[in-house]
């Protein structure tokens, strides 16, 4: 489904990522580990479309990736700070990525409330983001993406913000796009989480 071949990301000279090979197949998972500043980010950025690789490739469904225009469709990515709207509310944050992906405000709003209902947040569904807590706009994040119904679901440290119950749900929420015939790749300290991945990506720092 994703194929990178010795992708790297160089900015002002500075090696940032070095060189990567990724693989995943439908119902595959992988998680990226190492320490911070070791490029898990900059790494989940270059495989959804996000950054340009300074080198090497990356191909989804075979089509290689433009480079800095964004997850194609059928990826959605959890942002490690979000990319929330502030001065929306949880609804309207997912309701936008859904219209933004060709749904009508019939189909959205209320695929939005689902989606938001899938990780607890139900309640808080007409809340600004601002006035959410930092575990409930992860949610929000995680919500966005999986309203999308994405093939391959990118998420960079998903769970950092989350307390044990809210943790196991969404994990079990990300897991079931891989058991359903998608594939998952996840940035993580979470040594349980990497755990229960197919394949772990160990980075290192260059510094
Ligand atoms: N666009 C950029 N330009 C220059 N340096 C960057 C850029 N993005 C990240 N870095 C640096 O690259 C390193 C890796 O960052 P990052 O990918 O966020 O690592 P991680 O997610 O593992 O903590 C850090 O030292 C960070 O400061
Ligand atoms: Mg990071």
């Amino acid at each position: 489904m994703l194929r990178a071949e010795g992708i790297g990301y160089e900015s002002n000279g500075v090696v940032i990522v070095a060189s990567a090979d990724v693989t995943v197949e439908a119902g595959g998972s992988i998680a990226v580990v190492g320490p911070s500043g070791s490029g898990k980010t900059t790494l989940l950025a270059l495989l959804s479309g996000l950054y340009k690789p300074t080198r090497g490739n990356v191909r989804f469904d075979g089509v290689p990736l433009v480079g800095a225009a964004g997850p194609p469709p059928g990826m959605a990515v959890v942002l490690q700070n979000y990319g929330l709207v502030s001065l929306l509310t949880a609804a309207e944050n997912v309701e936008i990525a859904l219209r933004a992906a060709g749904k009508p405000p019939s189909v959205a709003i209320p695929e939005a409330r689902a989606a938001l209902a899938l990780v607890s947040l139900d309640q808080h569904a007409d809340q600004l983001i601002e006035e959410l807590s930092g575990g409930q706009q992860q949610r929000t994040a995680v919500a966005r993406a999986l309203s999308l119904k994405p093939r391959l679901l990118i998420a960079d440290e998903p769970t950092a913000e989350l307390d044990a119950g809210a943790r196991a749900n969404v994990l079990a929420r990300m897991f079931a796009v891989a058991h359903g015939g998608g594939a998952l790749i996840l940035a993580t300290h979470d040594p349980e989480v990497a755990e229960r991945c197919d394949n772990v990506l160990e980075l290192h720092r260059l510094d």
